[in-house]
């Protein structure tokens, strides 16, 4: 029992020491068809959770299934007044993404941060009529940085979704990271 109570303290500790104080706000989405005869886009916005902090909600609803797709998706900085790379720039099969992900290693630590939040966990075929979400998405900040020691700034999530080799899709997000 004694013991069981010193490994728990012990747990809370060392999460607390690897914690960095910080905290984020998403401040931008922005959602654009490029192929609307393939779907259409129920809800994509911002929602706020308190003064501080809030969260993203995207949906999807597809009108056709898909069995094969990519996304291309970039990570930007904001420096000087223009966005500039950042770290990745990747384009990922997601039906072979899902077959073995480990085999990914960027794409699925990107992932592990959304997984909790979204449908979009298997592999192909995504069929028609079902919904793509992401809801809710409130990565956690302390294991974020514990895999991406970044600096205090504003950082993007450009994405391309292409459907059998054509563009479908762009979500662009980003969000402020500050003390
Ligand atoms: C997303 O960002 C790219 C630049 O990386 C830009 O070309 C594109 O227009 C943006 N799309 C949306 C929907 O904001
Ligand atoms: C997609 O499906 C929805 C719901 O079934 C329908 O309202 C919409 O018109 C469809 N769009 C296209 C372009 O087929
Ligand atoms: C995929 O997501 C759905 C909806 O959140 C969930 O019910 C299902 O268990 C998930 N599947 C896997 C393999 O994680």
């Amino acid at each position: 029992m004694m013991r069981l109570q010193v490994f728990y303290l012990c747990i809370f500790w060392l999460n607390n020491f690897s914690y960095i104080h910080g905290s984020y706000k998403f401040n931008s989405l922005n959602c654009e068809l490029c192929a609307p005869d393939g779907g259409y886009i129920k809800q994509c916005h911002i929602k706020a959770i308190d003064r501080k902090h809030n969260m993203i909600n995207i949906e999807a609803i597809l009108n056709k299934t898909i069995s094969q797709f990519e996304i291309h998706f970039k990570i930007v900085k904001r420096e000087s007044g223009g966005w500039h790379p950042f770290l990745y720039d990747i384009r990922q099969d997601i039906c072979q993404f899902f077959k073995n992900r480990r085999k990914f290693f960027i794409s699925n630590l990107i992932y592990s941060f959304m997984k909790p939040y979204t449908n979009v966990n298997h592999t192909c075929p995504y069929m028609a009529g079902s919904e793509m979400q992401l809801l809710n998405w409130t990565p956690d900040e302390g294991k974020v940085i514990a895999k991406f020691p970044v600096d205090y700034g504003q950082y993007g999530l450009h994405t391309t979704w292409y459907v059998n080799k054509v563009a479908a899709l762009q979500i662009n997000g980003s969000v402020l990271f500050f003390k």
